[in-house]
């Protein structure tokens, strides 16, 4: 027998008292959706038939932290999510309703560059090649978070179409009152009449045969970020060469130009960590070969042993989309799907066959040389650049599914089968990235330059789980040239791609003192960072973020020319030209100059100058934080090893930090080698206690920089 809900019977009885009848697209034709537990704050749902669709998180980096989501406060299940609701219509399109109350504020839905914040927009989540706004990019993350405390994983590998509190139900009760736009000349308009009248859920729906769910509720957004990161396998762990100063020469370069460069870097004075090499590489480009040019790189084991001696790796850049001339192509062409990219077969890497083959090939060619890492480059695109939809695949992979997941299949592939193999640990670029793929040391870039967006983009990505590196490649002046090199530093990955420019850091001759102080000082903050990412893998707390995402500052508006770079220090960074800017500090904490230590203000709106900064780019550390760092200027992360930390105490208040190490290279921390340090500052004195101590220790002594004057 078929038992019948409770809220369906009342409905059902409260549908029956009211004159009219009930036409579809009443409530009552929706579903409760019914979660089941997966951890403290986790909820999962599968509405409709999931058995031929792929979930995001199936294609994650590693399983869901269950460990540290149950070592969390258990939040049970938010309001709103109890309140879920679906619908399957005839069509098979499946359909979300998610109740949001008045001034709630919606967070997410990937890397978009114009917003943080979605509320009353309607986004259609579609990978694709840069784009401002609208929902098609890179990373077109199908996840939210709201201020009130949840958020949800659209876990099926679809376009997304979202309406964010836009397109009012007939049967709410919470319609704003209708108002008579024209009322004639003796009567008074009711109040403004709105174009977009606010309406009261987050609609949001696939075309697909089943849709899975997955929320998760927290004590704030940072607490539902963390755990949505968490469930996606935790946050990447770059290798600690990954975040030092990486440098792409440009697409026609040889081996002996790249390295001519490169000792152009150190006559400079200037760090390097990574070259990247561009197309040209390979014997031929796009579609490419994944082989070595020989008239470019006749020898290409001693280039990159050459390379690796000096410190400094190695990072191809690869497009998938394989050349008829290419040794692995005839193998491939069955196993990929029916239309080409740039006149490349487009391999199906849901199948291990074609896996195995890849694979094969880039250990021999890449990693058995001692190749570091990848650019994947072009697995987004616009419409007229990929596959169309009624492309077909020989795993029966559908054109829309496989459009939103190669850039994860991409990621999944090299890094199970390259780099965790090898126990080597990468930090690459891919330029499309989606749902639960947090825990891949794969950083998101674009073709697009708008520095504003760039900086955006920096918090945007906090809310997705996603990387996000606001390269520099060219500017219109030397100020651009310092001002996006100071973003740039600050970021997940600083990198200068100057494949078509040929811009070196040096390129503009009164800037190059501002832009070599700013990557060393890059340089001496790794400790920080990297400790900072520490805390991303462990945790799931984005290494930089939005202040939104600050439960410390109570930021309720939006403002994304300011974002966090670690736990504690704020960036304004200048854009574009700027000599000045005006910078509104959050209120409840002081904020101390991170350059001179002195107190710049608590809520204070002011105006920065260059000048002022001594061409650094505007930093403010809260009251009593710490910051580690390195004691001296270094120009290769692998000198960092048994420097000196000095840790720099700002402000007024007593504080503490954490401090990082592990061996910098392998996976060994994923089995706990490494030490965690609990480092306090008390009465001018610091007291360094080691919290967990698994592994090599890898800095040196700590000393103690009171930066405030007392
Ligand atoms: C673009 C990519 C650039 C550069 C170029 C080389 O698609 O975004 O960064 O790699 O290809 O042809």
């Amino acid at each position: 027998m078929q038992r019948t809900s409770l809220p369906f019977v009342l409905l059902t009885v409260l549908g029956a008292c009211q004159s009219a009848p009930r036409l579809a697209g009443d409530i009552t034709d929706t579903k409760l959706v019914t979660w089941t537990r997966l951890a403290r704050g986790v909820h999962v749902a599968t509405l409709g038939d999931l058995r031929n669709e792929t979930r995001y998180s199936d294609l994650a980096a590693a399983p869901p932290r269950l460990d540290s989501l149950n070592a969390r406060v258990d939040t049970g299940l938010a309001d709103a999510l109890a309140r879920v609701r679906y619908s399957i219509d005839a069509d098979g399109r499946i359909a979300v309703r998610i109740p949001t109350e008045t001034g709630e504020r919606i967070h997410g839905y990937g890397l978009q560059f114009d917003k943080t914040m979605h509320s009353r927009r309607i986004l259609e989540l579609k990978v694709d090649h840069f784009n401002k706004g609208g929902g098609k990019t890179h990373a077109p993350v199908p996840f939210f978070v709201s201020s009130r405390g949840y958020g949800v994983l659209f876990d099926t590998a679809r376009y997304l179409k979202v309406h964010n509190e836009i397109g009012n139900r007939k049967d709410s009760t919470r319609n704003p009152e209708e108002v008579d736009r024209n009322p004639p000349p003796d009567e008074k308009q009711a109040g403004p009449w709105l174009a977009r009248p606010p309406a009261d859920a987050i609609e949001a729906s696939v075309r697909a045969r089943g849709l899975a769910l997955v929320g998760f509720s927290g004590t704030d957004m940072l607490d539902v970020v963390a755990r949505y990161n968490l469930f996606s396998g935790g946050g990447a762990m770059p290798p600690l060469w990954g975040l030092g100063f990486w440098h792409r020469t440009p697409a026609k370069y040889d081996a002996a130009q790249t390295e001519r460069e490169l000792a152009e870097f150190d006559r400079y004075d200037i760090p390097i960590d990574v070259i990247g090499l561009e197309p040209g590489w390979q014997t031929k480009s796009y579609p490419c070969t994944f082989e070595w040019q020989p008239k470019r790189f006749p020898s290409p084991g001693t280039f990159v042993g050459r390379l690796l001696d000096q410190g400094v790796r190695t990072n191809l850049w690869v497009n998938p989309y394989v050349s008829k001339h290419a040794p692995i192509h005839d193998a491939l062409y069955p196993l990929s799907g029916s239309h080409m990219v740039w006149l490349g077969i487009v391999p199906d890497y849901t199948l291990p066959e074609a896996r195995a083959i890849l694979l094969e090939q880039h250990q021999r060619a890449h990693l058995d040389i001692g190749v570091s890492g990848y650019k994947v480059d072009e697995v987004d695109g616009y419409d007229h650049w990929l596959w169309p939809d009624h492309a077909t695949f020989p795993s029966g992979t559908s054109a829309e599914t496989m459009r939103q997941s190669y850039g994860m299949h991409m990621q999944n592939m090299l890094m199970s089968g390259l780099f965790q193999k090898n126990d080597r640990r990468t930090y690459s670029l891919v330029r499309a990235t989606n749902g639960a793929c947090s825990a891949y040391p794969f950083v998101i870039y674009s073709d697009s330059y708008g520095h504003d967006q760039y900086v955006t983009g920096l918090s945007s990505a906090s809310f997705a789980g996603v990387l996000w590196c606001p390269e520099i490649r060219s500017a219109g002046s030397e100020r651009e040239w310092i001002n996006r090199m100071h973003t740039v530093c600050l970021s997940p990955l600083a990198q200068l791609n100057a494949w078509a420019s040929g811009t070196k850091p040096w390129s503009y001759p009164n800037a190059t003192d501002a832009v070599r102080r700013m990557i060393q000082l890059r340089m001496q903050l790794l400790p920080y960072l990297y400790t900072a990412f520490a805390r991303y893998h462990l945790d799931g707390i984005p290494p930089i973020r939005s202040l939104l995402l600050d439960p410390d500052t109570h930021v309720m508006r939006e403002d994304n020319s300011m974002f966090l770079f670690g736990p504690d220090i704020l960036v304004a960074p200048f854009l574009d030209e700027q000599t000045e800017r005006v910078v509104r500090l959050p209120s409840g904490d002081d904020w101390y100059d991170f350059h001179t230590g002195r107190l710049a203000g608590n809520g204070a709106t002011m105006t920065i100058k260059a000048e002022h900064t001594g061409d650094m780019p505007p930093m403010f550390v809260r009251d009593g934080a710490l910051i580690p760092m390195l004691s001296r200027k270094i120009n290769r992360t692998r000198d960092a090893r048994e420097m000196p930390i000095e840790v720099r105490h700002y402000g007024r208040r007593e504080g503490s930090c954490e401090l990082y190490e592990d061996d910098t290279e392998t996976f060994a921390y994923t089995r706990g080698v490494y030490r965690m340090w609990e480092i306090e500052c008390r009465d001018g004195a610091l007291y360094p206690s080691l919290r967990k101590a698994d592994g090599p220790s890898y800095y040196g002594a700590m000393t103690l920089r009171e930066m405030t004057a007392r």
